[in-house]
């Protein structure tokens, strides 16, 4: 199963992949993982990224298509994949139509303000990766992640001018391929604004 998750920051597509993962078989690959992680491991990529992470802006295309490319090609992503944060704009998806034939594109609809209180209350602990929310899904023992004991810490992109650039990015720059899948025919729109179990409620249902 050949996947994008669609929808803008914070809609719930990276909490929604962890377990749709587990249930289809197929790796989550989310571009804004692979950036934070190269930006962890402070490599010649993480350090060309991480200002433009920060700020809430888009790395540049040709820069996040070849990091995807070579992803796409690695042993576990043959049978299926879940691809959240790619592509992101109209060129990025055109590369990636010229490389693979995608079989759903789950586009997951929230409104703005429910984004912000999403995005706002976030917690994430790096080395576990798990993702928490202050009052949604919050850790046991406050500020400390639940399975590495490690503090949980807020992305940098998370706090408020941040926020609000990232959401001008996403209506600029990424709401165009909501009419350009659904043109393909590939678009299935999910509401994303309910509970966690609903939303996967849905789409498993969406994927069969
Ligand atoms: P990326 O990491 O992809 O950020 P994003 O798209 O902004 O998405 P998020 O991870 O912030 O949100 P999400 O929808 O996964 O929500 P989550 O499940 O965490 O990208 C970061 C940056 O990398 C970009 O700004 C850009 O610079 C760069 N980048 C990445 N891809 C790129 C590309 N293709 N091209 C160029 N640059 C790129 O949930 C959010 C919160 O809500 C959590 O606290 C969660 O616990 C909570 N929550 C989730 N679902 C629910 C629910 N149903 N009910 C209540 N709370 C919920």
């Amino acid at each position: 199963m050949k996947l994008v998750f669609l929808g803008p920051p914070g809609a719930g597509k990276g909490t929604i992949a962890q377990q749709a993962k587990e249930i289809y078989h197929i790796p989550h690959i989310s571009t804004g993982d692979l950036f934070r992680a190269a930006i962890n491991n402070e490599t010649a990529l993480g350090k060309k990224v991480k200002a433009i992470l920060a700020s809430g802006d888009l790395v540049p295309d040709e820069v996040t298509i070849e990091m995807v490319k070579e992803r796409l090609a690695e042993a576990d992503a043959t049978n299926g994949f879940i691809l959240d944060g790619f592509p992101r704009t109209i060129p990025q998806a055109e590369a990636l139509a010229k490389i693979i034939e995608l079989d759903n594109v789950i586009n997951f609809t929230i409104s703005q303000e429910q984004v912000i209180r999403r995005l706002s209350g976030r917690r994430i602990a790096k080395q576990s990766g798990k993702v928490y929310h202050l009052v949604w899904n919050p850790p046991k023992v406050e500020g400390i992640c639940d399975e590495s004991g490690e503090p949980l810490i807020q992305r940098d992109d998370d706090k408020e001018g941040a926020i609000l650039n990232r959401l001008e990015v996403y209506e600029a720059q990424t709401a165009p391929l909501i009419d350009y899948y659904d043109k393909l025919g590939k678009l299935k729109n999910i509401d994303a604004s309910k509970s966690v179990s609903d939303v996967l409620a849905e789409t498993k249902k969406v994927l069969g």
